[in-house]
């Protein structure tokens, strides 16, 4: 008999814990979304890391004379098209922005064209505003 009670706790133990690890409840569509874009997020960082940070720092700070602060994004771009616009040709943008222009004098350093696709810099844009 107390080996029954026993066995029975631990069934009872591995439903909690199966329920833990990977509950069928809540909405698995969603749930799948949102670790999709967690993945897509992590890439973009990655992309920030390895072509933005040597110039705009790793944590967006900016560095002096090479390149501004990007941590308050929204303050100045509208959309994510519109930045995304701007990382197609940052010195051809500038050249029609008079705010853009005039940060030139601070920077020994130009914002450059890299070669990213579109969906990377549409990424970036996107990942770039959340921050
Ligand atoms: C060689 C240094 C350098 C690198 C690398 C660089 N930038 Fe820049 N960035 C600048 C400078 C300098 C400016 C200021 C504008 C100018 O003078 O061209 C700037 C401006 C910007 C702006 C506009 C800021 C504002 O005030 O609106 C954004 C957005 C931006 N950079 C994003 C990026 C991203 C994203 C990357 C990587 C894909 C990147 N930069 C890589 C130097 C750099």
């Amino acid at each position: 008999m107390k080996n029954r009670s026993q066995w029975f706790s631990f069934a009872a133990l591995c439903t909690v814990g199966a329920c833990l690890l990977g509950c069928p409840h809540g909405q698995p569509g969603a749930q799948q979304g949102a670790q999709q874009s967690a993945t897509n997020d992590a890439a973009t960082e990655q992309l920030y890391d390895t072509n933005c940070s040597v110039c705009h720092g790793k944590a967006l700070e900016g560095r002096p004379t090479f390149a501004p602060a990007l941590t308050d994004l929204k303050s100045n771009w509208k959309s994510s098209d519109e930045l995304a616009k701007y990382l197609a040709d940052p010195q051809g943008y500038a050249a029609a922005d008079p705010r853009l222009k005039s940060q030139h004098d601070n920077y020994s350093m130009r914002m450059p064209t890299l070669p990213f696709t579109d969906e990377q810099r549409k990424a970036l844009a996107l990942w770039l505003l959340k921050q």
